[in-house]
């Protein structure tokens, strides 16, 4: 292949991920494939995804956007494989449990309110910059005791430029120093909360912290606003789901506000939010790089190649959802999900990386949507509707009160 076919590859790739891999040989359950410089090898059955991820999860280590994650998130969770990142995940973990997810309530419901209490009726406006703020600010409270307020805007750009650096080369942009700066004043200003106790009571450093803190704060921006943007896209474009989930909400809060026990009573809501992330997972790919050579199938993998997972392009394989392009609620009646394959659906991956932030933000996107869709209505735009794409970061929609 020429190096020009190389890079329009990696442009490609890059761009758009799920129409390049589909057209790729999609039949097969190993593709290797070049993008730019680097050859990947994309795993697509669940049995394989299985074995990397949980049962021979130690015969993987980092893949390359991970290890390109460094030069921003340097030593943190994130970025470290074996014994030393197993050490860090048992300081951190305790405070993704319990209180803190009761904590995360008040500033979820409160942001939800404030923001949905500006709209103006047949108001068009982009959903995500509010998505993005409500989780900054339900991180910043219900993890490290602080709430950004006015500057959220200021730290949310610094994050996206931050988040948008880590799979391109490590150069030192002016924009990537000067995100870098805001994102350490931030840090330096927080001193309480409970993920700040627990690292400090294990005795990490201040810079160690700091790396931690800014490693969250990136992992929380754009995923759990994506799934809450394209959620109220999705209901507001299939209205008979829209209907469906009101009455339900309303049956059960009856116009109070949402609490956390309310949520096990909203069956349906959860089947939405399922069927959102099954579209949309707003993580497209897990990255992991062969340790030693390892067999798929008919297929060796060379130790030290970067394998690629996808949750987009395995939650829309037909092999495992039927029509997998539509937008069906049912696939997440108990019924259903006893037949699923294990390991078609894996929006927040599984094993010693899993996400550690799926609790938090499952109560959130369940949150919001509970107190918005009791009192709007959301219609997304044509343009939307036209280019849904999974790329896609803005959500201009239409909201109309309900009466
Ligand atoms: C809808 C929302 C979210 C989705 C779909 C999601 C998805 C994921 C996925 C797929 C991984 C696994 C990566 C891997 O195996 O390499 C992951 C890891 C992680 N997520 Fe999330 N995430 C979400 C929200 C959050 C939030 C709100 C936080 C923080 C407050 C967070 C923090 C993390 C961290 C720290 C890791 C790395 C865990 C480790 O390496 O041990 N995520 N997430």
């Amino acid at each position: 292949m020429s190096v020009i076919q190389r890079f329009y590859d990696g442009r490609h790739f890059q761009a758009d991920p799920l129409s390049y891999l589909n057209q790729l040989n999609d039949d097969q359950d190993v593709v290797f494939f070049k993008a730019g410089l680097t050859t990947f090898c994309l795993l697509r059955s669940p049995e394989d995804i299985k074995r990397v991820l949980v049962t021979e999860n130690s015969r993987f280590g980092e893949g390359k956007w991970t290890q390109r994650g460094k030069y921003v998130m340097r030593d943190c969770m994130i970025t470290r494989e074996g014994a030393p990142h197993r050490e860090r995940r048992k300081i951190l973990q305790p405070a993704f449990k319990g209180q803190v997810i009761s904590k995360s309530v008040s500033p979820t419901i409160q942001l939800s309110l404030e923001i949905c209490n500006a709209w103006n009726d047949r108001q068009t406006l982009d959903l995500f910059p509010d998505m993005n703020r409500i989780a900054l600010e339900v991180v910043g409270h219900s993890l490290f005791g602080s709430c950004f307020g006015t500057r959220a805007s200021r730290i949310n750009d610094a994050l996206s430029v931050l988040l948008r650096a880590i799979p391109r080369p490590p150069i030192p942009w002016p924009r990537v120093i000067t995100a870098r700066r805001t994102i350490r004043k931030t840090t330096s200003q927080m001193s309480e909360g409970p993920l700040l106790e627990l690292m400090k009571h294990a005795g990490l450093k201040e810079k160690e912290i700091h790396y931690e803190i800014l490693s969250l704060l990136i992992a929380s921006i754009d995923t759990t606003p994506k799934t809450i943007a394209w959620a109220l896209t999705l209901i507001g474009a299939n209205v008979e789901v829209e209907e469906k989930l009101y009455e339900e909400i309303s049956n059960v809060l009856d116009g109070r506000i949402p609490d956390l026990d309310d949520l096990a009573m909203l069956p349906y809501l959860n089947q939405v939010i399922q069927e959102t992330l099954r579209l949309y997972p707003p993580v497209h790919f897990i990255d992991r790089r062969a340790n030693e050579d390892i067999t798929f199938g008919e297929v060796t993998v060379p130790a030290g190649m970067y394998l690629l997972l996808s949750p987009l392009l395995t939650q829309r394989d037909p092999k495992y959802f039927q029509q997998p392009g539509e937008f069906r609620t049912e696939r997440w009646t108990p019924d259903a999900v006893a037949q699923r394959v294990p390991f078609s659906f894996y929006p927040f991956g599984s094993g010693p990386h899993a996400c550690i932030g799926k609790k938090l933000a499952l109560v959130e996107i369940a949150l919001v949507i509970a107190v918005f869709v009791q009192k709007w209505r959301f219609r997304p735009t044509e343009n939307l509707i036209a280019n849904n794409s999974p790329q896609r970061t803005d959500f201009p929609i239409t909201v109309s009160r309900r009466l």
